[in-house]
């Protein structure tokens, strides 16, 4: 493939094409999650590489976390400059207005921001029937309804949800009927035809994978951004399309559910403070870690439960006595507790380094994730255009997918 190409030129089935074999060749490398290993399992097997990630500064590192593509020294032994152009998606075109704000009346500002980067996009034609999927309680709605002068319905499966969106609806004169309906139950494609439109702004793995499965049997139209790939049923991931499940048997990558994780993980919109708390349990959990394997006498990783933020007790001491008791592990008296917390603060600064391999190919999976399921439309017949709907820093799940049924080509 040449390098001239420009993402323009390529079709969905090639960028697919060549993403899979690029996450199949490389799996060694992004798969393993430096944090489980004392050093990486494919050290040897590329010479040079942990090295270099381990002697670059606390600027450089932050730098290829936030754009991991950009002068990246990771190019001397992998294919930056392609992957950087694999993912690389156009913004869909929408004609984008501000609405008043008056409207955003109890939804987040981010969320609003996101609604209204969101909105424009869906390519409403007069007389469809709009449905939202997964509509929390219809902000979108409420939005997408009053915009349009429309009829919306909104599809949810918690009931306060759906009396606080209907709530909301009345008191904005917003035509919008919350409906209580589990997407996943028989009987959720009733809300589906050849004219209606259906707009899901992050419905997560199977929320959405059902509506792109109902939507081939009912010929809706959707505009969908899609996320949380890993929240799925099955342990494995069973790609959508045809192509999919053909590339991946060919090509010998198997994706569990822990890898669909690695999509959504970035951090770019945590708060700073929320960062910090971040790295100060992250180093804690490396300190308990070199703990717990000396204590044990094993030098192998002991997974802790994760804590909600704000849980995180108020030493290390105390997190490590927190962490023993759940993993049924006595401490013995005399531990040097500085000394392995500084301990665990200096691995954190390495395995942040080495996780920049991860970073590399996180949107790779992300962006290949979304192919299969383009791919499902298309080989349905479906035409779809595949971009972004807004900047990474309002969400990184910022990709969308806008399909119309074979019997309503897109212009
Ligand atoms: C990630 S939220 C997205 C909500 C909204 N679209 C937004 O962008 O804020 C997913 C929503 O899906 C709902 N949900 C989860 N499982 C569902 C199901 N099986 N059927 C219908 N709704 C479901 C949740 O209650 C939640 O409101």
């Amino acid at each position: 493939m040449s390098q001239s190409l420009s993402h323009q030129d390529l079709s969905h089935q090639d960028r697919f094409a060549r993403l899979t074999e690029l996450l199949a060749e490389r799996q060694d490398l992004w798969r393993p999650l430096p944090f489980q290993h004392r050093r990486p399992p494919w050290g040897e097997a590329w010479p040079g590489l942990e090295a270099a990630l381990l002697k670059l500064s606390d600027a450089a590192t932050t730098r290829l976390q936030d754009a991991p593509f950009r002068e990246s020294p990771l190019d001397e032994w992998l294919p930056v400059a392609e992957l950087a152009r694999l993912v690389e998606l156009p913004e869909l075109a929408g004609d984008v207005v501000e609405l008043p704000s008056s409207w955003a009346a109890h939804v987040g500002g981010r969320k609003w921001s996101q609604i209204e980067a969101f909105l424009p996009r869906v390519g409403a034609s007069p007389g469809e029937r709009l449905v939202e999927w997964c509509a929390g309680k219809g902000h979108m709605a409420r939005a997408l309804s009053r915009r349009l002068d429309a009829e919306v319905t909104a599809l949810e499966w918690q009931p306060a949800l759906c009396r606080e969106g209907q709530r909301l609806a009345e008191r904005q004169g917003a035509s919008v009927r919350m409906a209580e309906q589990d997407v996943l139950a028989p009987g959720a494609g009733r809300w589906l035809s050849s004219d209606t439109r259906v707009a899901a702004l992050h419905a997560c793995g199977d929320l959405h994978g059902r509506l792109i499965e109902l939507s081939t049997e009912h010929g809706n139209a959707m505009t969908l951004a899609p996320c949380c790939y890993q929240r799925t049923a099955e342990a494995h991931y069973r790609p959508l399309s045809r192509q999919g499940r053909e590339r991946l048997a060919a090509s010998g990558l198997s994706l569990t559910r822990e890898d669909l994780a690695m999509a959504v993980q970035e951090t770019v919109t945590a708060p700073r403070h929320v960062r910090r708390q971040r790295e100060q349990a992250g180093g804690w959990r490396l300190g308990f870690d070199l703990l717990q394997r000396e204590v044990r006498g094993v030098d192998a990783y002991l997974p802790v439960p994760s804590l909600a933020y704000g849980r995180l007790p108020g030493s290390f001491e105390a997190f490590c006595r927190w962490a023993a008791e759940r993993k049924g592990l006595v401490l013995p008296a005399g531990l040097d507790w500085p000394a392995f917390e500084a301990a665990g603060h200096r691995r954190r600064a390495e395995v942040t380094r080495l996780e920049l391999v991860r970073h590399l190919f996180r949107r790779p999976l992300e962006v290949w994730l979304v192919l299969d399921r383009t791919l499902r439309l298309e080989e349905a017949g479906f035409s779809v255009e595949l971009g972004t709907f807004c900047e990474r820093e309002l969400t990184p799940r910022n990709l969308l997918l806008r399909a119309s049924p074979p019997s309503r080509p897109l212009d």
